[in-house]
């Protein structure tokens, strides 16, 4: 049986688990594929952390140039993560004639136009499907199987740790600093929580998600992004009143001015399948024009998860190359020329910290309607008058930029006391 060379450079959490396959699943790969996935070189700066593997003698590394210039190696697996010195070490890989496969979503976020391009010039494949949603098929799904479709909408639920945090402050009803520091003791949030927490890990993947869907290049710097910090238990509590959960969606839209990206922490009504999605699992919900609405599910982070897309990419890749097949490019749509809308349109939900004082809802009430935002439903709780209590309002479909106005020089009346807390609503315009 053929076989086919593999280097990996990163012998972390994810290059271990895609190690521990390749050695432990080598006949079962290689009676499926048809060729012979074969472990030829690992390099890490660490050669003695204990790792759940053991690889085969005089195998592991400090040498990049083993795996990079070795020319037993036809695939080159980066699993360091972080832009550099990733992106040269995968450039490098291409320059070489050799096909590489990423999990690498900062990478591909800050620098994918250049990373595609010098991959499509040197002719080898860029496999990045362990980039999003962990175990979850999407780059396949949108490349392959929904190929003759043109996607519409996408809203994802793209990274664990901030869904299992905001299940648990609604179920187990924590505040937010306790349910991240139990996923962290569980082992799967980062000691530095913050790309997740600040939403700029689901921007990177929506970012590469993007890029698959318009053709276009939208580096996740471009993609107005809120993360989940601000929220607190209260506002889960009157959104669940309201019927509805929150979660942290990124979505990609085609509206009548255009196309929107944005990352945010949305209202989700309660009979969407979207809010069933608990704990550290990603989904994304797409609808296409042959298809209409699917939904794909499953863990989004972890090192056999995660491991298990690696190993999905590596055997794509050498399918291809023993058959001699050209990479497919790497958007459905290559080309086509796309401008992002700045404004959109959204129902709201706002929490005003107002005074309890006569006239105070009606001028709350009065700037809303100068900028054209019509209130759907309110709610008021009763608590010491003295005191500033919160006011809950979910507004009709309402222009981004009005209401960003309207909340500006509400925050500014003296009767209210802190600044509002401004969510979206997500399937419910
Ligand atoms: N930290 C991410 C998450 C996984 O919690 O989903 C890696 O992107």
């Amino acid at each position: 049986m053929k076989k086919i060379g593999i280097g990996l450079i990163g012998f972390g959490t994810i290059g271990a688990g895609v190690a521990r396959l390749l050695l432990e699943r080598k006949k079962l790969l290689s009676e499926r594929a048809g060729f012979i996935p074969e472990l030829i070189s690992v390099c890490d700066c660490d050669l003695k952390r204990p790792r759940p593997v053991s690889l085969p003698a005089g195998i592991l590394t400090r040498e990049t140039k083993n795996v990079l210039e070795n020319p037993r190696v036809q695939i080159v697996l980066e699993l360091i993560g972080g832009i550099e010195p990733a992106g040269s070490f995968l450039l490098k890989a291409l320059q070489n004639g050799k096909s590489v496969v990423t999990a690498n979503k900062a990478l591909l976020a800050e620098k994918g136009d250049c990373l595609f391009s010098a991959a499509e010039q040197s002719g080898c494949h860029l496999g990045f499907e362990a980039s999003v949603g962990g175990s979850i098929p999407i780059v396949k799904t949108l490349k392959e199987s929904f190929i003759a479709n043109n996607i519409t909408s996408l809203y994802g639920i793209l990274n664990g740790t901030t869904n299992f945090i905001l299940t648990r402050m609604v179920e187990d009803r924590l505040s937010l600093a306790n349910a991240l520091k139990i996923a962290q003791d569980a082992g799967f949030a980062e000691r530095d929580p913050s790309l997740d927490l600040s939403g700029n890990d689901s921007s990177h993947k929506l970012s590469v998600l993007a890029t698959l869907i318009t053709g276009k290049f939208f580096p996740a710097a471009a993609i107005p992004t809120e993360g989940i910090s601000g929220i607190t238990a209260k506002d889960l509590d009157y959104a669940a009143e309201l019927g509805y959960g929150v979660k942290l969606l990124s979505i990609l839209k085609f509206g009548q001015n255009g196309l929107s990206l944005a990352t945010y922490p949305a209202l989700i009504p309660n009979r969407h399948i979207l809010s069933s999605v608990r704990d550290v699992y990603n989904a994304i919900f797409l609808t296409g024009d042959l298809v209409g609405e699917s939904l794909l599910f499953g863990k989004g982070a972890g090192m056999d998860p995660t491991a298990s897309s690696v190993i999905s990419d590596i055997i794509s890749i050498g399918n291809n190359i023993l058959c001699g097949a050209k990479p497919l490019p790497f958007s459905i749509t290559p080309g086509k020329k796309l401008q992002l809308q700045t404004d959109f349109k959204s129902r709201y939900y706002f929490r005003f910290s107002a005074l309890d004082q006569p006239g105070v809802l009606a001028r709350i009430a009065e700037i809303l309607g100068k900028y054209n935002i019509s209130i759907a439903s309110c709610i008021q709780k009763e608590e010491k008058p003295q005191k500033a209590v919160p006011v809950v309002v979910l507004t009709h479909t309402a222009k981004e930029s009005a209401v960003k106005a309207a909340i500006s020089a509400i925050d500014r009346l003296a009767a209210i006391k802190s600044k509002t807390i401004l969510l979206r609503l997500a399937f419910d315009e």
